[in-house]
């Protein structure tokens, strides 16, 4: 699996799309940190990627040579069960527009970070890349799943057609400075983190936690996920999309006693059973990445500890 790649060139120019946000900022910041001098970023207000006229003039002003599309209408089951159209809709006009500028303007590497909600709902665990398109999404999300799924297929035909060296990977659920702390759109660990803070600043006595605490979930730090994109940049060519992860879970419940202790947090926890579970297990099966000489760095409570140090340090500033 390991292709014939030359390094990339830390003086190219590199397009990273969504460079603000979780998955995008940490990119960023990775890149910068591995010597590229050339990095190239926009707000969404500075250049919205459902513009196709706009995305094609950047394109053609700036020239990047290599691309990582961290750019996406994201959010959480709430957001994504009652407005499926924008998610569909943003999702495919954001991939479209520039998987087709980039290809105008001839971008040599270009990786197109995806999601785990592509896979099926009910796929064996852990999850293997060949389970995509193999059974029924979860209903509550599909629209963006699929939407998702058009963008691997879209880096898929652009290599058959066009024979470009353009992959997709799919990362596990991530957390890390930056994250979207809001109470409706975040994700698991950025709402225990917020939860457990709010209740020690408050002084309150009780939490309660959605659902019974036993679905197992796994999560990587964003900083491990910057150096993922730039090793498969370097070192995968292959038209499969291919998943990120730590190959590790634990259970909710364990994740809030981690989340409660590292906040200083000493009051009781209750699970609300009336609230849905999700899915038993979610566990990516990172195989194929681990032959490509990749390993996560960040262990899991070293990493809490960091993102509730981050979000501590910028409770007015994080995004609510
Ligand atoms: N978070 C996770 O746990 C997770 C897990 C697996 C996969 N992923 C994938 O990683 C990617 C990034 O997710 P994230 O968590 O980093 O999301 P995020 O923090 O919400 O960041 C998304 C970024 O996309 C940009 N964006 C959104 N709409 C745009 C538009 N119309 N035009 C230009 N830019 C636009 C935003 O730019 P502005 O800030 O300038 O508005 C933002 O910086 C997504 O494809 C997601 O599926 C995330």
């Amino acid at each position: 699996m390991t292709s014939e790649l030359a390094p990339l060139d830390r003086e190219d120019s590199f397009y990273v799309a969504g460079h603000r946000g979780l998955a995008g900022g940490a990119i960023w910041r990775h890149l910068e940190a591995s010597g590229f001098t050339n990095l190239v970023g926009q707000t969404s207000s500075e250049l919205d990627l459902r513009d196709r006229d706009a995305v094609f003039a950047f394109f053609e002003a700036v020239r990047p040579r290599h691309v990582v599309m961290a750019a996406a209408r994201v959010g959480g089951i709430l957001a994504n069960s009652t407005r499926p159209v924008d998610f569909l809709s943003d999702n495919v006009r954001i991939q479209v527009n520039v998987l087709d500028a980039a290809h105008r303007y001839g971008v040599d590497r270009l990786l197109l970070l995806g999601s785990s909600c592509i896979y099926p709902k009910f796929a064996e665990q852990p999850i293997k890349e060949s389970s995509l398109l193999t059974g029924e999404l979860e209903p509550t999300n599909d629209a963006y799943a699929i939407a998702k799924i058009t963008g691997v297929m879209h880096v898929q035909a652009m290599r058959r057609q066009h024979g470009h060296h353009w992959v997709s990977a799919m990362p596990t659920n991530l957390y890390g400075p930056g994250d979207n702390f809001d109470t409706d759109s975040s994700h698991v660990l950025a709402a225990l983190i917020r939860r457990f803070d709010d209740a020690v600043r408050a002084g309150t006595s009780t939490v309660t936690n959605w659902g019974t605490g036993s679905p197992r979930r796994e999560f990587l730090h964003v900083d491990d996920l910057a150096s993922a994109v730039l090793h498969l940049l370097e070192n995968y060519d292959e038209p499969s999309p291919i998943n990120i992860g730590t190959g590790k879970d634990l259970t909710i419940r364990e994740l809030s006693d981690l989340v409660a202790e590292v906040a200083g947090y000493r009051g009781t926890v209750e699970w609300d059973d009336n609230k849905p579970d999700g899915t038993p297990r979610k566990l990516l099966d990172v195989s194929r990445l681990e032959e490509l000489g990749w390993r996560p760095d960040v262990e899991l409570r070293p990493g809490v500890e960091q993102a509730y140090a981050w979000y501590a340090a910028h409770r007015d500033s994080a995004r609510h």
